[in-house]
């Protein structure tokens, strides 16, 4: 019988989850089907419910659903606790277990797909919601020299900071001033509203890379950056796919090829 899986979220319907692990399991020859499932506001656990009495094997999970999975699973993996949050659920015989896959994605898409090693390197990261806790753990786990957390509401960078203990640094934007960095991330929802982040000017080292977790069209930061010639700039699409292939993986044990994918998806 061909294994069911699917990405839960409200809204869902703008979901590029489906097309990412259709493509996965045709390369792979895995036996899958992955659909959308449109969860109601409060019927988030009695969705995931039933979709496991039918026999569903898997789910992503998404906005606004990140944390009620976490309450859901009744494993959870290490990066799940740190990221207090759920992408990933694997249904089994020995219950629910949780995983979050966006932080290795992020790590995945920078290190091997934008060829960016962050051992040593400093690192900004924009941002003190869920996004940002999501991927402050792997990001650590890199071994950067420094990774500044800033957020307009210092207050909320400092307790997600404390949650990390050493390494991590929070900080407002005025103080980034005078600062340079390796490599800067955009975490924060400020894209989605067309908004750009306070940002100083002159705070791209010459070989920086600033990256933006949102996809879809050149967001202000993107261009900020180009302006403040950033060598490179990128948005989160190939996060979005990395964070699908280590989903695969939980689920199937196989690794599919990314970069066709992250190809097919620029392509279309
Ligand atoms: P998510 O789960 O996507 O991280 P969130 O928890 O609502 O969403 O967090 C949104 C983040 O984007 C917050 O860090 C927010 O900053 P504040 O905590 O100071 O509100 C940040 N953010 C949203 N709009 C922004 C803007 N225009 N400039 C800078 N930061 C912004």
């Amino acid at each position: 019988m061909t294994d069911r899986y699917a990405v839960v979220g409200n809204p869902v319907a703008h979901s590029k989850s489906p097309n990412i692990h259709a493509e996965f399991a045709r390369q792979t020859g895995q036996d899958m089907a992955y659909e959308r499932l449109l969860a109601p506001l409060d019927g988030f656990a009695e969705t995931v419910d039933r979709f496991r009495t039918e026999g569903g094997k898997g789910l992503n999970v998404t906005v606004p659903f990140k944390e009620q999975a976490f309450a859901y699973a009744g494993n959870k993996t290490a990066r799940a606790q740190a990221a207090g949050a759920i992408n990933t659920l694997k249904f089994d015989e020995t219950g629910v277990l949780g995983d979050n896959t966006d932080g290795a994605g992020l790590v995945r898409d920078l290190t091997t797909n934008l060829q960016l090693p962050l051992n040593g390197k400093r690192i900004l990261l924009m941002g003190a919601g869920g996004a940002a806790r999501g991927v402050i753990g792997p990001l650590l786990n890199e071994q950067p020299q420094t990774l500044v957390l800033a957020n307009r509401t210092v207050d909320k960078a400092q307790l997600l900071a404390n949650l990390f203990g050493q390494g991590i640094m929070a900080s407002s934007y005025e103080a980034l001033y005078g600062q340079r960095f390796d490599l800067v991330i955009n975490a924060t929802s400020a894209s989605l509203q067309g908004e750009l982040p306070p940002l100083p000017e002159g705070l791209l080292n010459p070989d920086a890379l600033a990256y933006d977790m949102m996809y879809g069209a050149e967001t202000p930061f993107m261009k900020w950056a180009k302006l403040q010639g950033a060598a490179k700039v990128s948005d989160g699409l190939g996060m979005l796919v990395e964070q699908a292939a280590e989903s695969f993986f939980l689920w199937r044990a196989v690794r599919p090829d990314t970069r066709t994918v992250i190809h097919m998806l620029r392509a279309a």
